[in-house]
């Protein structure tokens, strides 16, 4: 058992087979979904997600949100692992393309994607999903980052995507 959620304990840093990663989305999601029902607060939700969701990316180093603060600016919100950075503009960075595009970026190896902000120097791939409220404004993004190179599966994203989707399509307070 792990903070808050139902998984098997897993070192931190391990990357498992496909396989076994998207069986930990499959048996959290329900858990996060109950968990997380009837709250309506942005940041409780964003804080808790970053929770759970750090318990079910076993192999990421950052887990958590970058919060839409202006028109094309990003600050750090909710997260799990160590220091982030505390603004990305747009222009910027796999958030910022993420943000910009409202498009999910799926990258395997961050030294290959220009522009990309080196946070943490042992970060080697990342999966950056748009933040979207219930009318489909961009309101920031969910950045997972992982040591590994192709840290993060297609599904894994998929996962998070429609999670997102899920929880934020009621009406919140931002
Ligand atoms: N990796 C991000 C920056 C944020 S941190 O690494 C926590 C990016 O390039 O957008």
């Amino acid at each position: 058992m792990s903070d808050g959620i139902l998984l098997p304990e897993i070192p931190r840093g391990t990357l498992l087979p496909v396989r076994q990663r998207l069986d930990r989305c499959v048996v959290a999601r329900p858990q996060i979904l109950s968990v997380l029902e009837g709250e309506t607060d942005a940041i409780a939700l964003q804080a808790s997600l970053a929770c759970l969701l750090w318990h079910v990316f076993i192999q990421s180093n950052w887990c958590g949100f970058y919060r839409r603060v202006a028109d094309h600016e990003l600050a750090v919100g909710p997260y799990q692992g160590g220091m982030g950075c505390l603004r990305i503009p747009f222009s910027r960075g796999v958030c910022g393309a993420a943000a910009r595009e409202n498009k999910m970026q799926l990258v395997p190896d961050v030294h290959q994607f220009p522009g990309h902000i080196a946070c943490d120097d042992a970060t080697r791939s990342e999966c950056v999903v748009p933040l979207r409220d219930h009318t489909g404004q961009v309101r920031g993004v969910l950045d997972l980052d992982s040591p590994h190179l192709a840290g993060f599966d297609p599904d894994e994203a998929a996962f998070c995507e429609q999670l997102l989707q899920e929880i934020f399509s009621r009406p919140v307070r931002w």
